[in-house]
């Protein structure tokens, strides 16, 4: 279904019937775009931006690119294509259709998942905001604006669902979505990987690769769901999101392959002299793989949840991925779950939560072997990991529990005097602070990483992504 970009909101749910959904719409769009100027991206609202706009849900719609400023990017309501006869197809209620309303006995339960999703998205949009400041390269710039504006609408497609299916409580949460920020001390974002700060781009490579990814099977989790506008929703966030994990990626990737042409240009893998030398060594940025890996492990909740087991058997939250399984009720088995007291064998309905964790992980790892390749072919033995899941966990049974990244188990006392080994302390921090100076001229890349493989939509690299004014 082609989207219409003569309305005031775009969008392909043909709002304009439904007159008292689009003026309660039309009504938190000036809040929304207050929200933008006060809380996005700080100080680019004149610039030009290359960006690509959604024209249509499936594959070719994504062909519309151009330079426009950011403040007149057409937010709208974007649903994939409803699927004919669509059926729950997993939980207590396979075969049954799937439902265009929300059933009142979920209703809260599907009000605070939705909630709880488009939280995050101006969350993230409020952590990235002064990045531009210290962009490295134009190309970087103007990735960062488009994670920025689809994630702005990303809230978009949250919002619909609260004011389309939920009422008045679901205007008043759309309202609350903008009034509450990352990392303010009254009223912060709901999640904690959320109100971490985002000061510095080996921090948003990180965040895009980890915490963007969180945030593909949690859509993917409810792309699944039975409550069909949601599925829809989701389905079409899902494409948008592929580009964010993309700059996280190809970002660690190229901070990669700029530390080995300095390695070898050094012929030493001395961390100092790599510092010195302005690129970042590879064991620290494994310190920043960990702190963003187990940071967002954490948004998984906790291994044994009863809450989980109750949303997969009333349809509202899938597997990933649910049709690549061969039992969709789950009803008769168990799993194995390492806690620290030992092996539990825990009902499977209770432990969905750490299988989306583990399948996360496993996506996970696909970059790094990308990564480490690149270490092994420029002849290196250093090896990039990811920590163990037990590893600085602030949510279920590994609580507090003195973990190396590498999953043993070591006393309190070694822990706290080990950490720094670990995760980026605020030496680190600062030196990578150091490291980020802003790169303005088209083309050009900041010393400390490597230029991408090729441009945006086959324009050259030196192309000016982002024109200032
Ligand atoms: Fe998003
Ligand atoms: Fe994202």
């Amino acid at each position: 279904m082609t989207i219409d970009y003569a309305e005031k909101i775009p969008n392909n749910v043909d709002l304009a019937n439904d007159r008292t959904l689009q003026r309660a719409l039309e009504h938190w769009q000036p809040h929304f775009l207050q929200w933008w100027h006060e809380m996005g991206p700080s100080d680019f609202e004149s610039a030009d931006v290359y960006l690509r706009t959604a024209t249509s849900v499936d594959a070719q719609g994504w062909a519309q690119y151009g330079a426009i400023r950011m403040p007149d990017y057409r937010w709208g309501i974007f649903l994939a294509d409803a699927v004919a006869d669509r059926r729950i197809h997993f939980g207590d209620n396979i075969g049954q259709p799937v439902w265009q309303q929300v059933p009142g006995e979920h209703r809260s339960t599907l009000r605070r998942l939705i909630v709880t999703q488009g939280d995050t998205e101006p969350a993230s949009v409020e952590q990235q905001r002064l990045l531009g400041h210290s962009c490295p390269s134009l190309y970087d710039l103007r990735n960062l604006f488009q994670i920025n504006v689809e994630e702005g609408r990303h809230l978009w497609a949250m919002v619909y669902l609260l004011h389309a299916y939920f009422g008045r409580d679901g205007r008043e949460e759309a309202e609350e979505l903008l009034a509450r920020h990352s990392g303010d001390a009254d009223k912060p974002r709901i999640l904690s990987t959320f109100n971490e700060p985002i000061s510095d781009w080996l921090s948003l490579y990180c965040f895009t690769y980890f915490t963007d990814r969180d945030g593909k099977y949690q859509l993917k989790s409810l792309a699944e769901s039975a409550f069909d506008p949601l599925s829809r929703t989701c389905r079409f966030m899902l494409t948008e999101e592929a580009h964010h994990m993309f700059v996280g990626e190809t970002g660690i990737g190229r901070v990669v392959r700029r530390t080995l042409e300095v390695m070898k240009e050094l012929g030493s893998d001395d961390p100092s002299r790599i510092r010195a030398h302005g690129a970042v060594d590879l064991p620290l940025l494994q310190k920043y793989l960990n702190f963003w890996c187990s940071s967002s492990l954490d948004l998984f909740g906790s291994e044994i949840s009863s809450n989980a087991a109750a949303n997969f058997a009333a349809g509202l939250k899938g597997r990933p991925d649910e049709a690549g399984y061969d039992d969709h009720v789950l009803r008769d088995r168990t799993l194995d779950l390492q806690t620290p007291q030992g092996v539990e064998q825990v009902p499977m309905l209770n432990a969905l939560n750490e299988v989306m964790r583990d399948s996360y992980l496993k996506d996970c790892e696909i970059g790094l072997k990308r990564w480490n390749r690149a270490i092994e072919r420029a002849g290196h033995a250093f090896r990039l990991t990811l920590p163990s899941p037990h590893f600085r966990r602030s949510i279920g049974s590994w609580v507090g529990q003195p973990v190396m990244p590498d999953g043993r188990l070591v006393s309190q006392e070694e822990y706290a005097k080990r950490i720094g080994e670990w995760i980026p302390t605020q030496e680190d921090r600062a030196f990578v602070r150091s490291l980020m100076q802003q790169v303005l001229e088209p083309g050009r890349m900041a010393a400390w990483v490597a230029p991408p493989e090729r441009g945006i939509n086959n324009l050259p690299l030196e192309h000016e992504y982002v024109r200032l004014r």
